[in-house]
């Protein structure tokens, strides 16, 4: 018996002839169902079925045989097909993208898609590859996260110390059926396994130790962000970066700075995370699930974060009406700590389950179009009357990066909280350029 994998329903263009002795994957049926791609099932003799090989690609030797199978019979799952008329190559998937289509196959799909789809991540052989600089806790994680989505052809991950990435990577691929994910996650210390990379997570650097605040990291991490950032340009030009490093806004400024790319395309994540850990702060209130909480931190990842209460819901209502004021206070306060809180609990070592996710999230909602509106680090270029820095603020993530910072309908004492911190940020975020 041979089975035929998702990378075959992949790699098949409209449909995929499935020859007797051959078994679909689950993930296989699943991608066919989600990628539109037919299941065909062909029965009787057929050259060498049941010893499955690699089929062959448009100019390899054996295409021209797949190039002569006629439509004929293969609407009819129990129609027979000799090997008088169909040419069948030893293996169960007999037909692939890059294949021509020999005259009298039905092409009406083709018609449709004349004009490309979108490349969104997950369709056929659009998908993209990712990447992760930084294999520690929260690059692993992402890595991971990123993987068993199952948006991504690859996930690269990428570390200065010898085997660390190849070793995590191996790791979680040996998992991959039992997450039931086929997205290749490989591991590396060189920097060139980022080639091609669509979006790249950077978590270098080195992270924060009890007692520390982040920009007491500053020096050291903006040296890594030169570094990594100046092999991104080189090997991923047309790269989303996602930095996750801190401290934050100075990491991202530098990040652009080295890279070279538009503001666009150099994001820092902690808008999502701060977000998230003030919906799980809610939740613990019973007010509501933090699922159904609703709430935009903006600022700073870190004392200048700004929480507009004008702006949070619980099951679509204002929390406001919800808590009373001092224990919103208390919240939005522990909200700030909260990365400190960890730190504080671990002792060696920084969150990383909420901050991974995070950043995946923010992978994910570009790769899909999501249109969703989150928070992130981005230039904010007078936004809310701010200065011009790296702020966090509320935005549209399009495939290619940011597509509009959103002007939500602040109160004036939260426009000018917001005003307040981008003014302290841009002092550090210069400072962080300079040195
Ligand atoms: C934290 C790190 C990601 O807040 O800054 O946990």
């Amino acid at each position: 018996m041979s089975f035929i994998t998702a990378d075959d329903v992949r790699n098949a263009d409209d449909f995929l002839l499935v020859g007797p002795g051959a078994r679909l994957t689950p993930l296989a049926r699943d991608l066919a169902n989600e990628l539109g791609v037919e299941i065909r099932h062909v029965n009787g003799p057929a050259g060498g079925a049941g010893n499955r090989a690699r089929v062959p690609g448009r100019g390899q030797p054996g295409a021209e045989a797949l190039a002569s199978v006629p439509a004929v019979a293969l609407d009819d799952p129990s129609a027979p097909i000799s090997s008088s008329n169909l040419a069948l190559p030893p293996s169960g998937a007999m037909y692939r993208r890059g294949t021509p289509l020999a005259a009298g196959i039905d092409r009406g799909r083709d018609v449709l898609r004349s004009s490309p789809p979108a490349a969104t991540a997950g369709s056929s052989a659009d998908r993209v590859k990712v990447g992760v600089v930084g294999a520690g806790h929260v690059g692993a994680m992402t890595a991971l996260r990123l993987a068993e989505c199952n948006l991504f052809r690859q996930v690269a991950m990428v570390d200065v110390t010898p085997g660390l990435a190849a070793g995590l990577a191996l790791d979680m691929w040996h998992g991959s059926g039992l997450c039931r994910f086929d997205t290749r996650v490989v591991g590396d210390e060189d920097p060139t396994v980022l080639s091609d990379c669509r979006y790249i997570v950077v978590t270098a650097g080195s992270p924060r130790k009890p007692g520390m605040t982040r920009t007491d990291l500053t020096d050291v991490n903006a040296a890594v962000m030169r570094s990594v950032g100046s092999s991104i340009a080189q090997h991923a030009p047309d790269a989303v970066v996602v930095v996750v490093t801190n401290p934050l806004e100075e990491m991202t400024h530098v990040m652009q700075n080295a890279t070279g790319f538009p503001s666009e395309r150099v994001i820092g994540m902690a808008g999502v995370l701060d977000s998230a850990r003030f919906r799980a702060l809610v939740g613990l209130t019973g007010v509501a699930a933090p699922s159904r909480v609703h709430a935009y931190a903006m600022g700073s990842h870190g004392p200048e974060m700004v929480i507009p209460l004008s702006q949070a819901t619980a099951n679509g209502r204002p929390v406001s009406e919800l808590i009373e004021p001092t224990t919103l206070a208390a919240i939005v306060e522990r909200t700030r700590d909260s990365g400190a809180e960890v730190v504080g609990l671990l002792k060696t070592g920084s969150a990383y389950f909420a901050p991974a996710e995070s950043a995946a999230s923010m992978v994910r909602a570009m790769a899909r179009d999501s249109n969703d509106v989150l928070t992130a680090c981005v230039r904010s270029g007078g936004a809310y009357g701010l200065v011009d820095t790296r702020v966090g603020l509320p935005v549209r993530l399009r495939p290619d990066g940011v597509d509009e910072i959103v002007t939500l309908d602040l109160e004036p004492g939260e426009i000018e909280a917001l005003q307040a911190a981008a003014e302290r940020i841009a002092v550090r975020v210069a400072a962080a350029a300079e040195g």
